[in-house]
Parts: C-alpha cells; sequence; structure tokens
C-alpha cells in the first residue's frame, strides 16, 4: 500500500518543477489549473477527504492544505518572476533613443508679395501715411458710383467685373476704399490701402485676383507737384536706387487731371530691355488729382480741400523688385519657387 503522506510529498515535488520549468504565463496558467483549478489534482486530494473518518481528515486535511498554500506560494513567485520578465523585455524592446536626430522642422517665410506690401506700407508709414483697409466684397456706389462712374459710363467695361446675382461685386480695383475713408473722417486724409482686388483677366501678366495699393491724401492747398514727389520719392525708397519717373497724360473717371505713372526700367537703368519691351520705361501706377465730384459724394467741399490719389500694382512691383516673369508664379504655392525669397 502507498503511503499517502509519501504521495502528497512526491505530488508537491512534481508540481514545483512543473512551475519552474514553464517559461510563459500562459503555460504557468494551464499549470496552475492542472493543480489548483476546479477538477485539479489538488483539489481532488481536498475531495476526497469526504470519504475518510474524522481521524484521518484531520491529520490528512492539515497535509493537504499545507501542500495547496505551498503550491500556490511557488505559482505567485513564478508568476512574480514571469512578469518582471516580460516587463523588462517590453522596456528593451520599447527603448527610444532621445539622442537620435530630429525630423527637423524647416522655418517658413513670408510670400514675396507680402515682403513688398509689408516694405510699402512702411515707407508710407515713413511719410505720415496711415493704413486703411475695406471689403472686398463691394457694392456698385462704392466701387463705381461715388468714384463718378456712373452706370452704362464707358470707363466700366474696363473693370471686367464679377457680379454677384443680388448686384454686389468684387471690388475692381482698391478706389472704393476712397470713399469708405472720407465717409468716416473727415480731411485732412492721408492713408495707402493695399488689398485685393479681382478683374476677369488671366495670362502672363494678369489674374484673376492681384494686389493693389491706393493711395489717398486730401487736404487744403494740395497740388499736382505733391503728388509727382510722393511718387518719385517712394519710387525710388522701393527699389533703393535712382529711378527717374515720367507723367503721361491719361484718363480715369474719379481724377482729373490724370496720369499712367512711368519709371526708368529697373533692369536696365533705362537703356531697353526684355523686362521693359526695350522702352526704358515700366509703367507702374495711375495717379490724378481727386475730382470734385468724388469728393462731393462723400460731402467734403471741393471749393476747400483738393487732394490726389493713386493706384498701383503690387503683384507687378513684385515681379520688378525680384525680376520674374510670370504672376502667375506668385500664386502657384510651387516651394521651389517661394523658397528662393526665404
Ligand atoms: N483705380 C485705378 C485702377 O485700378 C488706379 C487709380 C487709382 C488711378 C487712383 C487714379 C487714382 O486702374
Amino acid at each position: 500500500m502507498t503511503d499517502p503522506a509519501q504521495d502528497l510529498t512526491t505530488l508537491v515535488d512534481a508540481a514545483r518543477a512543473d512551475i519552474r520549468a514553464c517559461a510563459t504565463i500562459e503555460q504557468l496558467e494551464q499549470v496552475r489549473v492542472h493543480l489548483l483549478g476546479k477538477k485539479g489534482v489538488i483539489t481532488e486530494q481536498l475531495k476526497s477527504l469526504g470519504a475518510m473518518d474524522a481521524e484521518t481528515r484531520k491529520s490528512a486535511g492539515a497535509r493537504i492544505n499545507e501542500a495547496k498554500s505551498s503550491v500556490a506560494a511557488a505559482l505567485d513567485a513564478r508568476r512574480a518572476q514571469l512578469d518582471a520578465e516580460q516587463l523588462a523585455a517590453q522596456l528593451a524592446g520599447d527603448t527610444l533613443d532621445v539622442t537620435l536626430p530630429g525630423r527637423g522642422q524647416s522655418i517658413g517665410g513670408l510670400h514675396p508679395i507680402t515682403r513688398v506690401r509689408r516694405r510699402i506700407e512702411q515707407i508710407f508709414r515713413g511719410a505720415g501715411f496711415a493704413i486703411a483697409d475695406g471689403p472686398e466684397i463691394e457694392d456698385d456706389w462704392h466701387n463705381f458710383e461715388a468714384l463718378n462712374i456712373p452706370a452704362n459710363h464707358p470707363a466700366r467695361a474696363m473693370h471686367d467685373t464679377f457680379y454677384f446675382p443680388d448686384g454686389r461685386l468684387l471690388r475692381t480695383h482698391t478706389s472704393p476704399v476712397q470713399i469708405r475713408v472720407l465717409q468716416q473722417q473727415p480731411p485732412p486724409v492721408r492713408v495707402i490701402v493695399p488689398g485685393r482686388v479681382y478683374r476677369m483677366d488671366s495670362d502672363m501678366t494678369h489674374t484673376p485676383m492681384f494686389h493693389q495699393v491706393e493711395g489717398l491724401v486730401i487736404d487744403e492747398g494740395i497740388t499736382f507737384a505733391n503728388l509727382k514727389a510722393v511718387l518719385h520719392g517712394f519710387m525710388q525708397e522701393l527699389f533703393e536706387k535712382e529711378v527717374k519717373m515720367r507723367l503721361r497724360p491719361s484718363y480715369f473717371p474719379f481724377t482729373e487731371p490724370s496720369a499712367e505713372v512711368d519709371i526708368s526700367c529697373v533692369a536696365c537703368g533705362g537703356s531697353g530691355c526684355r523686362v521693359c519691351k526695350t522702352t526704358g520705361w515700366l509703367e507702374v501706377a495711375g495717379c490724378g488729382v481727386v475730382h470734385p465730384n468724388v469728393l462731393r459724394a462723400v460731402n467734403v467741399d471741393p471749393e476747400r480741400y483738393t487732394g490726389f490719389a493713386f493706384g498701383m500694382g503690387i503683384d507687378r512691383l513684385t515681379m520688378l523688385r525680384y525680376n520674374v516673369g510670370d504672376i502667375r508664379m506668385y500664386f502657384e504655392n510651387d516651394l521651389r519657387f517661394l523658397r528662393q525669397f526665404a
């Protein structure tokens, strides 16, 4: 007959060996079920107690319980070991080398048109001008009527206007802001107005959206000579060199007299080249003395106040400053192009 105590010792030794042999948490769990589960070998031993007489049960019960707790302790210990091993392996696998170089972050740059706009603002601020703005969606009155361009005026045809169904429009020039400024503030007025304008036009030198900067000076005793001095001074500052300027008679409904502003070619100095189409001159702005009808539209007395206005294309000035031949490059957002200005 086998000794039950001896059997139990053998069982516990075998269990210890099995537990030690477990290499994974899953294996250990299987061993635990095999030993201590509902039908586990040690659980079966406990069940057998019921068939014993009271005396035997007492001593056998104590031994079996002792065996059970020593097996449970061995399971817990191995489990702790395996958990620690797993954590260590995970930490080693996830190791992050904080000394590796980063992915890098390139510094952005201002768009060339923005750079030139800011430069224009800076130059005029230095001459005592304030900076104003107005809406890009305008009404007919501000864009045309108040600027002395009544309905059916032939000058409207020059503007290739984008209209909304309700009659409003995308402003075709920054001149409506002349009206808005004078509605808000009595003379003396000295402002520039940089902003986006829109015309149905698209080729090498025209885009449907482009940028203008308007200038407006209204005060007592302002003459055409002031206009000439301000514009010439500005051109020299902008291009940072001696620039000749000439005014050609022209027509705008909102100025009288009106002129087209040419400067000597900044690419060739006036001798003639591809940029100035061999003329030596570049057309850069329109200007004139503010028409009395414009002042009347905003209740400014034309007998007391006079002034001048001008409008120039920022995109065109930017093309000249950076020697870019195609205006569309500015709006294609090709980084190879834009990076050159950073
Ligand atoms: N608004 C005119 C244009 O877009 C330019 C201009 C402005 C002319 C102010 C004279 C005075 O062509």
